[in-house]
């Protein structure tokens, strides 16, 4: 069984959707959970309290704990202030899930510079507000567990969100780099990209919505910010029953030794454009280390 006993979670943009059943599943099993939602609409516009509200009373009627934060991950002061109330509430942080998220859907042609800038300040930067502040406090306890919310939109693409999609690969990056940091302090960092019926995903599932239930995904995250799991800058693909992990792959390609056989030239590359796109022979680098590393032997031996 795996439980949150004496476990410490803060989960942000938890008043509803998939953030709403991260926060239940994980007081189910014992976290004491902060409940972080500004409660705006899912374009970003105003504030409700009840939100999170609604759900913190849903957890305490199971006989769970948890506290309501009501404050925007997208400023560094919003960002302080959730951490602080789980230290002053709570004493630790021990979980982050990263969560809070909004849509301004548009092609490239017609995006305003504030639908692009809303994006990005809530899912990115308000991922780093929130991280910042959490990070400090889990290196102090030698302890953390970190889940952001990425998506299938910025691994792969999505047609009318090159603003969504730029931020939720973002999220990538910065697990990347960050799970390096936090390796020697026992700091987890993973990622997941959801597929749930929530009211962002109301127009994009239709009539396919009922095959993605959002509970359905919070076992995947809850497992992936729990002691039982052991490896760190993963991105899994959670929805619809599925949980399959997501990679960022580096092929076999095309070699030229620069020394042995001169510098490589545009009708080289023309040459062997098969050989570079070759799906063949790849490896998973944990780090920028493990390029070099795939590149050493062919250039030093
Ligand atoms: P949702 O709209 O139901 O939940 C997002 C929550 O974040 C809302 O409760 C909202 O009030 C809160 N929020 C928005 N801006 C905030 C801010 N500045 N500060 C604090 N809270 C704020 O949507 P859903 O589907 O539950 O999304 C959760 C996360 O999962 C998002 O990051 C979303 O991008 C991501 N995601 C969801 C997918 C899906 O299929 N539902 C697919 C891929 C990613």
């Amino acid at each position: 069984m795996i439980d949150f006993q004496d476990r410490v979670a803060v989960i942000t943009g938890a008043g509803g959707g998939l953030g709403r059943e991260y926060a239940l599943l994980l007081a189910s099993r014992g976290a004491s959970v902060v409940v972080n939602d500004l409660g705006g609409s899912v374009h970003g516009d105003g504030a409700d309290a009840s939100a999170a509200d609604a759900v913190v009373a849903e957890i305490r009627s199971m006989g769970g704990t948890a506290i309501a934060e009501h404050s925007s991950v997208a400023d560094p002061e919003g960002g302080a202030a959730i951490i602080e109330s789980a230290v002053d509430t709570f004493g630790r942080v021990d979980v982050l899930i990263s969560n809070a998220g909004i849509l301004r859907d548009r092609t490239l042609a017609n995006m305003a510079v504030d639908d692009l800038r809303s994006v990005l300040s809530v899912h990115l930067e308000g991922a780093f507000y929130v991280a910042m502040p959490a990070f400090r406090v889990m290196k102090e306890q030698q302890y953390g567990r970190i889940v952001f919310a990425s998506s299938g939109s910025g691994l792969f693409g999505n047609f009318g969100q090159t603003n969504y999609a730029a931020a939720k690969a973002g999220l990538v990056g910065f697990m990347s780099a960050l799970k390096l940091e936090g390796a020697k302090y026992n700091i987890l960092v993973n990622a997941v990209a959801p597929i749930a019926h929530t009211r962002m995903t109301e127009e994009i599932l239709g009539d396919q919505a009922e095959q993605f239930d959002a509970a359905s995904v919070a076992p995947a995250v809850a497992y992936l910010a729990s002691d039982a799991h052991e490896h760190t800058g993963e991105v899994w693909s959670v929805g619809g029953g599925s949980v399959s992990r997501v990679f960022t792959a580096l092929c076999e390609g095309y070699f030229k030794h620069p020394d042995r056989e001169g510098p490589m030239t545009v009708e080289d590359v023309a040459e062997n454009v098969a050989d570079v796109r070759t799906e063949d022979g790849y490896i998973v680098p944990f780090s920028l280390r493990d390029e070099f590393a795939k590149l050493g032997p062919k250039l030093y031996s």
